[in-house]
């Protein structure tokens, strides 16, 4: 595709595409005009797809000061609406992960913090790749819609407490085009990009409060906490510089969270946690994430591990539910084939890598390669024991559930090396939950 050329009529362009470029190309900075040209003229389709995947791969490569990254992600907020909130009778908070396998914390997290009093105004996506997304759990919920109206959603939280719903086009469309070119372009993974990439999101969504959950290990964008924490400390003065009370929380993502990977098993997972039951390293990460949202939002006080023994978290998940057209009472879909994995020996359990698990999960139809992909409800992977545990020669480790058999061999390929077995006594060496707080 090229770029457009300029009608004779129309007022000419006050910067050229290639000399952005080529001043990220040779280390320079970009000028305030020239951020704010790049993203408006990329929006109205004046700079090429083939330009912007090059100034991409030049902020991927040489990067961006301080005043680049915030000035970028404001020009992003200004390509679309922003939201307001201001008029509901109570404070609000919201929580981003950016993305890791098993991670259904939103699930639980948006009614328990809604029934703590602060409403959650949830902005989610689909799963890309071996991350999962909120949206395609939730759909696996009869019935339910992901799109909202912004009237809605005001309506909802006022007399609900939580939404959680997909983005409206209106909301940072120079984001939507640019994230999607860079999924292509192999620019993903660049600090300054996804740092505005979700605060422009975030910032134009209207959040009060926001607590960033940054994944770091194998099955994360950050595949280390050195890296984690300069994408936490970026996001956080962005938020912070906006006018949002912005905390940021580096967990864990070596090993997958909770025991399930895949829409129906995951949603079911949540639903245990809501009725006070649930694995013990998504009850206290949900509590761990929830307080913080409370505090960030003005009600540190407030104790929420009592709205989830009490059964008032649960209530919300099920008017939240309700109120975007969802059975939450209706059986939920299971997969029609699965197929165990058992201990090949005695020991200790080590090591179960999140990567693998989430690409196993993927190909066993619970993700999607391209974004206009189905999804299964029921695929997915079951975990038996999580690192630490006590294993026997024999037992299982792993259930795969797919509707399609013939996917099962591309998933245990992918489980190569997924785990390790050492011998009795051994201690494994992990990350802990919670490995650092930014804020
Ligand atoms: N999530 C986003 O919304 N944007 C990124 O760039 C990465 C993760």
């Amino acid at each position: 595709m090229g770029a457009m050329t300029t009608p004779a009529s129309a007022a000419p362009e006050p910067f050229d595409a290639v000399d952005v470029i080529v001043t990220k190309r040779n280390k320079g900075d970009l000028s305030d005009g020239q951020i704010d040209w790049v993203i408006d003229a990329y929006t109205r389709g004046v700079v090429a797809d083939e330009q912007m995947s090059s100034l991409a791969m030049a902020i991927l490569l040489n990067g961006m000061t301080r005043r680049e990254i915030a000035r970028w992600t404001g020009a992003m907020i200004a390509s679309g609406e922003r939201m307001d909130f201001s008029s509901l009778s109570r404070p609000t908070a919201d929580k981003h992960s950016t993305g890791g396998v098993g991670d259904m914390i939103t699930l639980p997290l948006a009614p328990l913090v809604a029934a703590c009093g602060v409403a959650v105004p949830q902005l989610s996506g689909r799963g890309l790749g071996h991350t999962g997304g909120t949206l395609d759990k939730l759909e696996s919920i009869p019935g339910w819609r992901a799109s909202v109206s912004n009237e809605q959603m005001l309506r909802q939280l006022e007399e609900v407490g939580a939404v959680i719903c997909a983005a409206g086009a209106g909301l940072a469309p120079a984001d939507k085009k640019l994230y999607a070119l860079r999924d292509v372009t192999g620019t993903v993974e660049a600090i300054p990009l996804i740092a505005s990439s979700i605060m422009s999101k975030k910032i134009a969504e209207g959040t009060g409060a926001l607590v960033l959950d940054v994944k770091v290990g194998s099955g994360a964008f950050m595949k280390d906490v050195a890296q984690a924490q300069e994408l936490a400390r970026t996001m956080v003065a962005l938020g912070t510089d906006a006018g949002v009370k912005t905390v940021a929380m580096l967990t864990n993502m070596q090993t997958p969270l909770g025991l399930t990977a895949g829409n129906a098993l995951e949603v079911r997972q949540s639903v245990e946690v809501l009725a006070g039951g649930g694995p013990p390293d998504v009850v206290d990460l949900t509590l761990t994430l929830a307080r913080e949202m409370l505090a960030a939002a003005g009600r540190e006080e407030i104790d929420p591990a009592d709205a989830l023994a009490d059964g008032r978290a649960m209530d919300v998940w099920h008017r939240m539910i309700q109120a975007q057209g969802g059975d939450s009472h209706a059986l939920l879909p299971w997969a029609r084939e699965t197929h165990e994995v058992r201990a090949p020996g005695t020991g200790v359990l080590t090591q179960l890598d999140a990567l693998k698990v989430g690409v196993a999960a993927w190909r066993l139809g619970a993700g999607r390669a391209r974004k206009e992909d189905p999804v299964q409800a029921g695929a997915g992977v079951v975990m038996h024991a999580k690192p630490g545990a006590y294993v026997r020669a024999g037992d299982p480790l792993l259930t795969l559930h797919t509707d399609t058999p013939e996917r099962f061999e591309r998933a245990l390929e992918a489980l190569e090396g997924a785990w390790f077995i050492a011998p009795e006594g051994s201690r494994p060496d992990l990350l802990p939950l919670v490995i650092d707080r930014i804020s």
